[in-house]
């Protein structure tokens, strides 16, 4: 249908008869000339048409005044130089000179254009126009070379791309299942992959070295800007290896592709913080390193104050009282510190003390009643706090402080223009292995319950499991999580003590992993491995904060497809066949 792309049209062709097809992006009627920008995915040229021009020529001209925004177009024309060049694209020094213009499927009047921004549900309802517009495909195209360049730098490797199935038996990965029910047998029911996880193993004891696939993935949680219930893992394993064997070779795969795709030189090596200094220094588990903020532990300083909502934490085991210096923070007003008090409650703060230290030393602080002079001095000198400064104060459960000074940390960060521009990628490693969970009064697992302890000895894990370290890793990126991994347990009795620590019974876990158990009892080789969100990375190379933007058919956050209109009641008897009745909501 067409010699050539629009976008690609240039001064080489000057001369020459072009046939092109594409979107009328914009249509100006000058009155005796029409300019039509024709769009394809390469880009945009001007198409022309004027009456003093080429035989057959009224007709053109008629045809051009008839267009409107999104026709199908296809136009043969003569390229010629333009008299106003426009240098923002790259067809600017050109034209084409319409012959003939054929209008290949009319367009409604649109719902938006691309040009605007009606708002993301309009967006997601059209979908398809959303994407027509260049910055949609440049982000959807960065994507595309991701996952080409991963899929190049791991075959050049021998790893071996392996599907594993989507219809399974639940992989726990800490999220709700979404599940299938199974026809042929009433009243049982597939669950969709949280992950590959436990096929990956099993690839490593059947022989395969080395893994990867790129594996969609189901999580039925809540979803945010950097969470989908489905989505795209680089998902890896690797047989006969220790922790520094992967995070080195994924490193470098991780560097160069940053290097290919967007030419961004990654830090080598990458640094490397334990969780534990992670959790004091930055209140994250993923720390933004852009940011050069961080916690200071004031624990020392506040133990004898007559405040009891800090002296108390800071006198208690499990308890933190942590500060934060925002230089130049002084000039806030008390609406702005609520609105921080506000975010960090959303985080489980009870409170957010604060000290403003004015012009002239002067400090203001609903807390500084409960100080002598000379003890509120110190503890602001502490944090190295100096005139004009603001500092922030969190107290109580240490990860609960950690969490919510993390995020008052984050968003000062934003707020007053401290993130510096660039990369920083780290290793976090030394996780806990395990985590009390309140509500159920047990252990969960930090990382997954496949996940080797740092201990080797199952009476050794069982007799510190609260301060268990695990062998699993995170990497992260200006303060996204974009991969995590770990070295897996492969002794099966391991793994049962592993079980039965995490309150899985002996008879629940030979129900829902009784393969795996089995399967470690027949020569399993040490193992490990990690998986990337594809999602994730597509985002901040392509420069966007929301994963949604380098999806082409996203989820909103209440999980519905608004084009599609999916998830959508089922007929009654579609529902029988596969034995299936609804509830009504209680
Ligand atoms: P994990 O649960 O850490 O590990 O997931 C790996 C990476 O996947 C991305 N990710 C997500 N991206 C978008 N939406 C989500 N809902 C979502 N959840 C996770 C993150 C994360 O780092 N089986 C293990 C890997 C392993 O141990 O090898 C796993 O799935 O970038
Ligand atoms: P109050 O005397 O209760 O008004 O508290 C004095 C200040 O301490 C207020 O600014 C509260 O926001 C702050 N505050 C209360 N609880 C906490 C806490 N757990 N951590 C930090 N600050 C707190």
């Amino acid at each position: 249908m067409r010699s050539h792309f629009c976008g690609l049209v240039d001064e080489a062709l000057i001369g020459q008869t072009v046939t092109l097809c594409g979107w009328a992006d914009v249509a100006r009627n000058l009155g005796g000339v029409c300019f039509i920008d024709l769009r394809d995915h390469k880009g945009i040229v001007q198409v022309v048409a004027e009456p003093s021009d080429a035989a057959g020529n009224a007709e053109v001209l008629a045809a051009a005044e008839q267009v409107g925004y999104e026709d199908c177009l296809r136009v043969t024309g003569t390229v010629r130089r333009r008299h106003s060049v426009n240098a923002r694209i790259r067809t600017g020094q050109v034209e084409v000179v319409a012959e003939r213009i054929e209008v290949l499927n009319k367009a409604d009047p649109l719902p938006f254009h691309h040009h605007e921004n009606p708002g993301e549900d309009i967006r997601l309802r059209y979908r398809y126009l959303d994407l027509r517009s260049p910055d949609m495909q440049r982000k959807m195209r960065t994507r595309t070379k991701l996952v080409a360049a991963l899929r190049r730098w791991l075959d050049a490797r021998g790893f071996q791309d392996i599907e594993t199935p989507i219809l399974t038996k639940a992989t726990p990965e800490g999220a709700r299942d979404f599940l299938v029910p199974a026809r042929m047998h009433p009243g049982e029911f597939y669950a969709l992959p949280q992950s590959p996880q436990l096929f990956k193993q099993i690839l490593m004891m059947a022989g395969f070295d080395r893994y990867y696939q790129i594996a969609r993935c189901f999580r039925d949680e809540a979803l945010r800007a950097d969470r989908q219930l489905e989505f795209t893992q680089l998902d890896m394993e690797f047989a006969w290896v220790s922790e520094r064997d992967v995070q080195d070779t994924v490193e470098a795969m991780i560097r160069d592709v940053f290097r290919e795709v967007v030419g961004v030189e990654l830090a080598d090596p990458f640094p490397r913080m334990t969780y534990a200094e992670a959790m004091r220094r930055y209140g994250s588990d993923k720390p933004d390193l852009r940011i050069a903020l961080e916690l200071v532990d004031v624990a020392d300083l506040v133990k004898d104050c007559g405040f009891a909502v800090f002296a108390g934490p800071a006198r208690e085991a499990g308890g933190r009282v942590a500060a934060l210096r925002i230089p130049g923070g002084a000039s806030m007003s008390r609406k702005q510190i609520d609105e921080y008090a506000a975010h960090a409650a959303k985080f489980g703060a009870k409170g957010l003390a604060w000290a403003k230290i004015g012009g002239n030393g002067e400090a203001t602080s609903p807390i500084q009643k409960f100080f002598d002079a000379s003890a509120f001095a110190a503890l602001l000198s502490h944090v190295g706090a100096g005139n004009g400064d603001l500092v922030f104060f969190g107290a109580g459960r240490y990860s609960t402080v950690s969490d919510f000074m993390g995020a008052v940390r984050l968003k000062a960060g934003r707020d007053f223009g401290l993130v510096e521009d660039g990369w920083r990628p780290l290793w976090v490693t030394d996780f806990p292995m395990f985590e009390w969970d309140e509500e159920t009064q047990r252990y969960v697992a930090l990382h997954h319950p496949f996940t080797a302890p740092a201990v080797d000895d199952e009476a050794d894990l069982r007799a510190n499991a609260a301060t268990a370290v695990s062998r699993g890793y995170d990497m992260v990126l200006n303060g996204n999580e974009i991969g995590g991994g770990s070295i897996r347990i492969h002794r099966s009795s391991m793994q049962s003590a592993v079980f039965d620590l995490l309150g899985i019974g002996r008879e629940e876990a030979e129900l829902k992993f009784g393969f795996l158990l089995e399967a470690l009892r027949y020569g399993a080789p040490p193992h490990g491995g990690i998986a990337f969100g594809i999602d994730r990375i597509a985002a901040l190379m392509a420069g966007t904060d929301s994963i949604r933007d380098v999806i082409a058919f996203p989820k909103t956050t209440s999980a519905q497809c608004l084009m599609t209109g999916a998830p959508s009641p089922i007929p009654d008897e579609q529902l029988a066949e596969v034995h299936v009745q609804v509830r009504p909501q209680d």
